[in-house]
């Protein structure tokens, strides 16, 4: 059974009917299978089980604690990109020695923290980085474990502001200036050049463009090795993307089944870091409808969740599904625009949608475990949404609503001088 299924005419969260989460936490909130994100965990770590390979949750796609640590128990590892993220994997428990680095502007701080604790590898993605890295280690008496993020400048085929393979974006050291930049690495005090890697870019459907990166990182690392660098691992980024709509991404038993082709006797430690993979179908956005609204040329559901719990549509025309949570007969379909209470006309979490709802009906807004929760804000002064776990027929609150107290905490209002 699906995870997210009707019964009679009410929608379900594996056992749980949805109105009972939205009567006992209230709206907006987000709402995760247990099952089903284990799932998606489990079928990367199956699908990699007969490879020497590191999998590294991305937590940027939802670092909720109580989700980490469900990972770091079944044995997962984590790609941060901050100081934040870093101390959310220690506190999940993870060990350091299963955490990679990523992102382009590490601070002295951040690289001092994770030297520190000892993680696996610093994805690093510029030269500027490996001057700096090199000097904090060597000031701490260490020795940085360092993998160069190589831009292969292959097309992933994905949304613009998501796509991050092309010359022209800030991520990685262009193909061109790879071998240099290498040579390089193995001069500098401090560091361990044993690394490779990428990320093309997110939500790819297709394999062909991982496979053509991991040919062109390949043949970098021949390249490397005949000039006497030899690396132990290559790191090929975030996952395989997901279906929210009607996408058809490849299983991953066939990325994994390619990779193995392509790596068979070189000895070769694997890295993935996915992400949206392992969440982005895992959660629910619940929300309720405040207000029904005919506009000149469309109809409105306005509901309490907004861009600020969800921002995927308006910044990436992001596509999420929307189900009634329950289900009416007898009321007249309409084709809506759902949108939020933001002061923004990006606020909107679906277009003409066809559906039969009232007022004060809840609607769940699907696929929304990654990116969702992760990326919210307080934009409107809207406190955060509160984040509830779902195991069988339990119901956990893993990530209590935001107050306004709790949001308030870091301002005053400066008053002026007496006077
Ligand atoms: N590794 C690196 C270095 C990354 O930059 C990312 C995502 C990942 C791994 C994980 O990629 P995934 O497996 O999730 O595709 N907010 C956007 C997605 C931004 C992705 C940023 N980097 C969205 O909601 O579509």
């Amino acid at each position: 059974m699906p995870a997210l299924h009707y019964q009679q005419q009410t929608l379900y969260l594996d056992d749980v009917a949805l109105p009972s989460i939205a009567h006992q936490f209230t709206t907006p909130c987000f709402v995760y299978s247990k099952r089903t994100l284990l799932q998606a965990w489990q079928a990367y770590r199956d699908a990699f089980a007969g490879q020497d390979a590191l999998i590294c949750y991305a937590m940027k796609a939802n670092s909720n604690l109580s989700l980490l640590k469900l990972l770091v128990d079944a044995g997962a590892g984590m790609d941060i990109v901050s100081g934040g993220e870093l101390e959310r994997a220690l506190l999940a428990g993870c060990p350091p020695e299963r955490i990679v680095f990523s992102g382009v502007g590490k601070t002295v701080t951040e690289m001092h923290r994770a030297l520190e604790v000892g993680i696996h590898c610093f994805n690093v993605e510029s030269s500027a980085e490996l001057d700096r890295l090199s000097a904090v280690a060597t000031r701490m008496g260490k020795t940085a474990a360092v993998s160069l993020r190589i831009n292969p400048d292959v097309d992933a085929g994905t949304h613009p502001y998501i796509s991050t393979g092309l010359k022209g974006n800030k991520f990685g050291i262009a193909h061109a200036e790879a071998l240099a930049t290498y040579r390089k690495a193995a001069s500098l005090p401090g560091l361990q050049v044993v690394g490779i890697d990428c990320h093309i870019g997110s939500q790819l459907t297709e394999l062909s463009p991982f496979i053509d990166a991991l040919d062109r990182l390949l043949s970098l690392v021949d390249q490397l090795a005949a000039e006497g660098i030899v690396l132990q691992h290559v790191d090929m980024g975030g996952g395989i993307g997901i279906c929210y709509d009607a996408e058809t991404p490849p299983p991953v038993r066939d990325y994994a089944q390619a990779i193995a082709e392509r790596l068979a006797g070189r000895g070769l430690k694997l890295v993935l870091e996915p992400g949206r993979a392992i969440v982005g179908n895992a959660g629910v956005l619940l929300t309720r409808v405040e207000f029904l609204k005919q506009g000149e040329t469309k109809n409105f559901a306005i509901v309490d969740a907004a861009m600020n719990d969800l921002i995927r549509p308006a910044l990436y025309e992001g596509w999420h599904q929307v189900l009634p949570v329950e289900q009416q007969e007898g009321l007249p379909e309409r084709v809506y625009d759902v949108v939020g209470p933001v002061c923004e006309s990006a606020d909107f979490l679906a277009q003409d949608r066809t559906l039969a709802i009232r007022a004060g009906d809840l609607l769940a807004i699907g696929s929304a475990g990654a990116y969702g929760m992760a990326m919210s804000s307080n934009y409107n002064s809207r406190v955060r949404a509160a984040e509830i776990l779902v195991d069988g027929d339990r119901v956990q609150l893993i990530r209590q609503r935001e107050t306004l107290a709790q949001m308030l905490a870091c301002e005053q209002a400066c008053l002026p001088e007496a006077g």
